[in-house]
């Protein structure tokens, strides 16, 4: 081996050992948690839960979820995962004792999460106060009561990987599509789903006439009609800032709860984004 060769290996290991590498920035971890939307489900707002300790019910055709906690107690939150335990969840759906998730989870959407934004969201969950909730087991239906076989459901409908952006189209367009197809996760809602709880990705973001909770979902495709093909990129910002439709009416639950939760604390440049990646999409409808 030539010299040269043995220090490259030698500052590589270097490089592998620095504590610097896996550190994540609580900071800007409490704004990735905006654009994920972590504080609507893990969040018992109506109880007056603590924050992110879990609680919520979550009805579906499936039975009803429990959400569970995720503040830094080590035994009822996630206070002992390492990091890789937290991207596991976030973008495989797998629990770090190795079994499935359910998708009501929506890791389904931050699977393209970037790598250092989930480093930065677990540094922002480990400055969370921990709290003691010990939040009880799911209550579901025969045969959705069975974890294992989600591993047959992710085999057919999941596609897990980070997002890619397109190099054919500007920076601000591409950070709109990751957003809504990543951690805005904006098609769980707006994306019909098939019998089997997947989503229908030929009719994208075009609506449902039955939502997670029964209810219909509109289409945010730019439909001229059946859409939001009349708004213009300045209604979309407005909309996503204070939940005002621009035909004078304002938005109801859940998406108010969205907008006041999330999006209202995005910056002008992400929701400008937004609206340029949904004003650009192809026209779909709700099937
Ligand atoms: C639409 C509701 C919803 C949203 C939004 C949501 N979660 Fe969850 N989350 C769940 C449910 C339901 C589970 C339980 C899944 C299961 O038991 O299979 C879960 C499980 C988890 C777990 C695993 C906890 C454990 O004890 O095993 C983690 C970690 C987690 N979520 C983090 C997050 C983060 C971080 C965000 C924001 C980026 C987020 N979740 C947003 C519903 C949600
Ligand atoms: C939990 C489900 C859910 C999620 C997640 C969600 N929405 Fe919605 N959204 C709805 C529902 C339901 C409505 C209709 C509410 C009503 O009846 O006023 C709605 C309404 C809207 C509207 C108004 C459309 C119209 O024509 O009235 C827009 C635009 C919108 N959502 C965009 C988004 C974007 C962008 C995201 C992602 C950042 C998102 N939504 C995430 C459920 C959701």
């Amino acid at each position: 081996m030539t010299g040269l060769a043995v220090a490259v290996l030698v500052l590589a290991n270097l490089g592998a050992a620095s504590p610097a590498a896996a550190a994540g920035d609580p900071r800007h971890g409490e704004y990735v948690a905006r654009l994920g939307g972590c504080h609507s489900c893990h969040t018992d707002a109506r109880k007056k839960g603590a924050p992110l300790a879990g609680g919520l019910e979550l009805k579906s055709p499936f039975g009803t979820f429990r959400v569970p906690n995720i503040t830094p107690d080590p035994d009822t939150g996630i206070g002992r995962w390492s990091d890789d335990d937290f991207i596991r969840a976030m973008t495989d759906g797998v629990a770090p004792g190795g079994s499935h998730y359910y998708p009501a989870f929506p890791y389904t959407s931050y699977t393209r999460m970037a790598r250092q934004d989930l480093l930065d969201l677990k540094a922002h969950l480990g400055t969370v106060k921990p709290v003691r909730n010990a939040v009880p087991p799911h209550d579901l239906r025969f045969p959705y009561n069975f974890r294992f076989a989600l591993g047959a459901w992710k085999w057919l409908f999941f596609r897990p990987g980070t997002f890619k952006p397109d190099p054919q189209k500007s920076a601000s367009w591409n950070r709109g599509a990751y957003l809504v197809t990543g951690p805005g996760h904006c098609g769980e809602c707006h994306t019909a789903r098939n019998f089997l709880g997947a989503s229908r990705q030929n009719h994208a973001l075009a609506g449902a006439k039955q939502g997670p909770d029964g209810n219909r979902v509109p289409n945010i495709t730019p439909h001229p009609k059946k859409g939001i093909g009349l708004w213009a990129a300045s209604d979309m910002v407005n909309f996503l800032k204070t939940g005002d439709l621009p035909f004078g009416e304002s938005v109801d639950y859940p998406m108010d709860e969205i907008i006041a939760n999330n999006t209202s604390h995005w910056t002008d440049q992400d929701r400008n984004s937004t609206a340029q990646y949904l004003l650009s999409l192809p026209v779909r409808t709700t099937p």
